[in-house]
């Protein structure tokens, strides 16, 4: 073990955080997305600590799964019934002699106990830096203290503890509520950050009383305690006050992740990313970002996501867990579990959902959803469609409006479309369907069966028209107006041309059989001559204004 390795770090985490309000735990709650617990487990972990302690108690099965989850190197000790930060160092303390003991049982016949620096430290501090904590134990260490304490000087000490000097020396520490008035002027105010020689604590805490207003155990009396032993008793003072701030409620919780994030932010800047607007630009710390990568404001990246060199994220977009790669481009979009690669562009308003991967210089377009699905290279799904369960080919283009029907309501299934395919607007793919290679589909088609390469598919029947519908059956609407204007002045309806007319009924009763029909509309339907029309060219519509030829 290094001279600057501590033999424990412990964090503590048993305290209830009355006045977060909540019924997640404090030390759980979140600051660019990571629980005040985990940016205080990831600076410990840092020191290279031969054990690391949590101390809980409050919500102790949700805080000690946690940890573990976070690191699963962490010993969990669970603090008794009596309160106070000393008694719970005093608990952390019993069982890391109990581990050195253990790990040496076989050898040793005498008693062994943790020996070397021990960190204490608390666990809702999150901009607390394992550089910091470096910097302490090393002047511990160098100076051979028994006690090194972290204090801060601030202009609003309310509610800390002060720290006492006497000639520069530090005696003590007092409560905010123990204190008498003279001693609550004192600025300098204890961080709750500490490195104790393990003896030292292990001895003064056999003697701290519960002797103080909350009547707890404090672990702030072994300050005293060592320094009326006439050992070595000594400060360090961070300047930066924010970096060692607890967050005691959801205003400071608020606070300190603007901060964090700033800082965040500041650094990427540093590294060569662009932050058109940093207060409307939030950035996990997990996250990581290349050069040239420029944010738009509006932008939230959360989680493990990774953006490639020269990509553009934002305006007004959300991605968790998403790999975004070079040169990309992002535009208000929201995304989870995804990944853009090269080149590609997403947005505006895309949808990706787990699983949604698009290839080097493939567009997923607007009102776009993509959910477990593989676009390939060059592919393109331009607008209003829902991709689910799919893979589609390089180069290939979806049309507009089309669905991966991948749901039978029972199972989900995959459509796989292959590579160059050209698929008309309003497709939907009932899966599990195959597009072939370089196939084609008609517009409104619905893929129910294989299409075999280079085919085209084309569904749906003959489209039927029926002149003068409106005119007849909607007599006297705008829509019967504007017919009869664009027809020249035919707007008359005329009695015999219903009786040609096989859908004399209103189309919604179509299909609803004839006991649906009015009498009169049964007698039409009787008298109908089924007509076999030619569809209209709907790009000419002077042919119809002109002639009577389908009649
Ligand atoms: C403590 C310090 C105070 C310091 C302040 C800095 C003491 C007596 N006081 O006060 O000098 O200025 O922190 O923020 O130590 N905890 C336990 N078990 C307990 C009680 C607390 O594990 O029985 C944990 C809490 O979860 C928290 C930390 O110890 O992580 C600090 O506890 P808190 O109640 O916030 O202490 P303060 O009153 O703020
Ligand atoms: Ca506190």
């Amino acid at each position: 073990m290094s001279l600057t390795q501590p033999a424990a770090v412990v964090v503590l985490a048993a305290g209830e955080g009355t006045r977060m309000k909540s019924r997640t735990p404090k030390v759980l709650h979140e600051i660019g997305g990571r629980s005040l617990l985990g940016h205080a487990l990831r600076a410990a972990r840092a020191l290279g600590p031969a054990r690391l302690a949590v101390v809980v108690r409050h919500e102790r099965d949700a805080v000690a799964a946690h940890a573990t989850a976070l690191d699963d190197g962490v010993t969990i000790v669970d603090q008794d019934a009596i309160p106070g930060t000393g008694r719970a160092v005093q608990c952390a303390l019993t069982a890391l002699d109990a581990a050195a003991r253990g790990a040496t049982a076989a050898a040793v016949a005498t008693e062994t106990w943790l020996i070397g620096p021990v960190v204490v430290m608390a666990g809702d501090t999150p901009l607390l830096d394992a550089g910091t904590l470096a910097e302490l134990l090393r002047a511990h260490t160098a100076d051979a203290n028994a006690v090194t304490v972290l204090t801060t000087t601030v202009d609003e000490p309310h509610g800390y503890g002060r720290i006492l000097r006497e000639g520069g020396a530090v005696v003590g520490v007092v409560e905010e509520r123990d204190a008498t008035a003279e001693q609550r002027l004192i600025r300098e105010i204890n961080t709750s950050t500490y490195v104790f020689d393990a003896a030292v604590l292990r001895d003064a805490l056999g003697s701290v009383g519960q002797d103080n207003d909350q009547g707890e155990v404090y672990l702030t009396d072994v300050v005293a305690l060592a320094h009326r032993r006439g050992l070595p008793v000594r400060a360090i003072s961070v300047e930066d006050s924010l970096l060692v701030e607890g967050v005691n409620d959801r205003v400071q919780l608020a606070a300190l992740g603007a901060e964090l994030n700033r800082r965040t932010l500041k650094q990427w800047m540093r590294d060569g990313v662009s932050v058109v607007d940093p207060s409307a630009t939030w950035v996990d710390v997990d996250v990581e970002l290349a050069r040239d990568v420029t944010l738009l404001p509006g932008t939230q990246l959360h989680g493990r996501t990774r953006v490639g060199e020269g990509a553009t994220i934002g305006p007004d977009t959300t991605l968790r867990d998403v790999v975004v790669g070079a040169g990309a481009t992002v535009i208000r979009t929201h995304g989870s579990e995804a990944e853009l690669e090269a080149g590609s562009t997403t947005g505006p308003f895309a949808y990706l959902r787990p699983g949604a991967h698009l290839g080097q210089q493939g567009k997923i377009g607007t009102f776009v959803e993509v959910k477990n699905a593989n676009i390939g290279a060059g592919a393109k799904v331009p607008h209003l469609t829902y991709v689910g369960d799919a893979d589609i080919g390089e180069g290939t283009n979806i049309g507009a409006s089309s669905v991966f029907v991948n749901y039978d309501g029972v199972a989900k299934h995959r459509t796989r479309i292959g590579a160059h395919a050209r698929t008309g607007s309003d497709n939907m793919f009932v899966a599990p369907v195959t597009v072939g290679d370089g196939a084609y589909t008609g517009a409104g088609t619905t893929v129910r069966e294989d299409v075999p390469p280079g085919a085209l598919a084309v569904s749906g029947g003959p489209q039927r028209t029926i002149d003068g519908w409106v005119l007849r059956r909607r007599p006297g609407t705008a829509a019967a107006e504007a017919a009869a204007r664009a027809l020249g002045g035919a707007a008359e309806p005329d009695a015999a041309e219903d009786a040609s007319d096989p859908e004399a009924a209103d189309p919604g009763a179509a299909g609803t059989g004839a006991a649906a029909l009015s009498p009169q509309a049964r007698a039409e339907r009787a008298r109908a001559v089924p007509a076999s029309r030619t569809p209209r060219d709907h790009q000419v519509p002077g042919a119809t204004a002109e002639g009577d030829s389908n009649r």
